[in-house]
């Protein structure tokens, strides 16, 4: 291997070890349980599995997408709901799908920068427990009642609701800008780029396999804890839900397309779907992990978030951020031995990586004279992605750097690129080593 140059300034960033909940559908499994909840669980485990004294922790970072009802702060609920000391400072983090990589790379800064020696950083996500929201006129109607002070008052503001007022409103996965839906916005992908339902489906049934066999061949065991599933705890949630190891391309291929139903390729089966789960990282500074005697899984050698017109390609911001984040770590793709990219869609992912090798992208939007070039797919996603594991948005950032980083010392190999779509067309690359 080569020897490690950081390119990064401060002192370097180590993941000492990384553990989820098994990601599972929403409205399932985990449906009497909130993200915080999972969060707890999750942050509790990693802890007691570290054998580390709960004094050896300074900060917790981490976040989820959908909020909680009521909770604002889910970084400082892991520490008060967890055996951390309640001196252990915390803060909340949100980058949409990337929120858990941000809760990684703002841990790393800390490290960077001496003011964090070890720190909890990570995401949960309950899609079962999204909160509705009262119409904004119900609302205000109910402010006027708790204003009024006469029965006739009272009667008065019921009076005026209509029906329509009583309405729930969903939290929606929509872009503000476009008012498209996520998946509506990743089959615009797919038509500008010319991706078939087949190459779509196609890899698709490879996430699945790959998924299936990472989980026969045991290699998630040691990432993946067991859940007591309430409300009765008389069965445990042990493995992920939503991998089927027996999808097939004829099954893909017939199923209906969701979001654009006469002319659509995406369906439920190329599409992430809505999941619940959490997962935590514990990083630390080399320093620290030398003098504890621990060996890390890795480290963050660089990272980069970019933007684009959401207008454009809402979610090919991995095609943006990683060439930045490769040239922050002073490294080229050719040098990365594993990708993962993030699946929200099968268009997605395919898109991206016709932008990673395309010269007119390079030149015409990034103003590059080469692209950054073609992944070779033995190296691209190697125990399945979004698509069949999950994606509970605040989770899997911290779950692609667990897997990807313990895959990576299975192959004895040193560098891995972490890619993420997010909504405001943000992308996220980060890019992981190990010595
Ligand atoms: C796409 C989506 C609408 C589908 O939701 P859903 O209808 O609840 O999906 P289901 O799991 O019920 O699947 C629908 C059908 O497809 C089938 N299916 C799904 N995956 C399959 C697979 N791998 N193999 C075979 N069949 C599959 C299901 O069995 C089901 O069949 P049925 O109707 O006969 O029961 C939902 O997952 C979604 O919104 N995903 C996108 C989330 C998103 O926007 N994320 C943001 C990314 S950044």
């Amino acid at each position: 291997m080569a020897p490690i140059d950081s390119p990064r300034p401060g002192r370097r960033a180590a993941v000492i070890a990384g553990l989820r909940t098994p990601f599972v559908k929403a409205g399932t499994d985990f449906r009497d349980l909130s993200a915080i909840d999972l969060g707890a669980l999750v942050v509790n485990e990693l802890v007691a599995r570290s054998g580390l004294p709960p004094s050896t922790f300074d900060s917790v970072i981490f976040g989820q997408v959908v909020p909680s009802k009521l909770v604002t702060l889910i970084g400082r609920e892991m520490v008060l709901r967890s055996q951390l000391p309640r001196s252990v400072e915390a803060y909340t983090v949100a980058r949409a799908c990337a929120t858990s990589l941000q809760a990684a790379t703002s841990a790393a800064d800390q490290v960077a920068l001496g003011h964090s020696d070890c720190a909890i950083a990570g995401g949960a996500e309950s899609i079962s427990d999204a909160p509705i929201f009262a119409s904004r006129r119900l609302a205000q109607k109910l402010v006027e009642l708790s204003k009024a002070r006469t029965l006739a008052q009272r009667l008065s503001v019921i009076s005026s609701l209509k029906l329509a007022d009583l309405r729930p409103e969903p939290p929606a996965l929509v872009e503000p800008t476009t008012g498209l839906s996520m998946g509506q916005s990743a089959e615009q992908m797919a038509q500008k780029n010319g991706i078939t339902r087949l190459a779509q489906d196609q890899l698709s049934v490879l996430s699945h396999q790959r998924a299936a066999a990472a989980w026969a061949a045991g290699k998630f065991d040691a990432e993946v804890m067991h859940v007591a599933v309430p409300p009765r705890f008389d069965r445990t949630s042990a493995r992920d839900n939503i991998v089927r190891a027996d999808t097939t391309l004829e099954a893909l291929s017939a199923l209906r397309p969701v979001f654009d139903r006469k002319y659509g390729t995406i369906t439920a089966g190329n599409a992430s779907p809505l999941t619940d789960g959490a997962a935590a990282l514990i990083v630390m500074s080399e320093e620290k992990a030398r003098a504890l005697g621990l060996t890390p899984l890795g480290y963050i050698r660089a990272y980069a978030y970019a933007g684009l017109d959401p207008r454009d390609q809402l979610l090919q911001g991995p095609a943006y951020a990683a060439p930045i984040a490769l040239d922050r770590a002073g490294l080229t793709l050719q040098d990365m031995d594993l990708v993962d990219m993030h699946e929200a869609f099968a268009a997605q992912v395919l898109s991206n990586l016709q932008a990673f090798a395309s010269r007119t992208f390079a030149e015409k939007q990034l103003g590059r004279p080469a692209p950054l070039g073609e992944i070779d797919p033995a190296r691209l996603n190697v125990n399945g992605g979004s698509i069949a594991l999950g994606h509970p948005f605040g989770a899997t950032g911290a779950r692609m750097i667990t897997q990807t980083l313990r895959e990576l010392r299975r192959r004895q190999k040193q560098f891995a690129l972490l890619t993420i779509c997010a909504a405001g067309a943000l992308g996220a690359a980060v890019v992981l080593e190990r010595e």
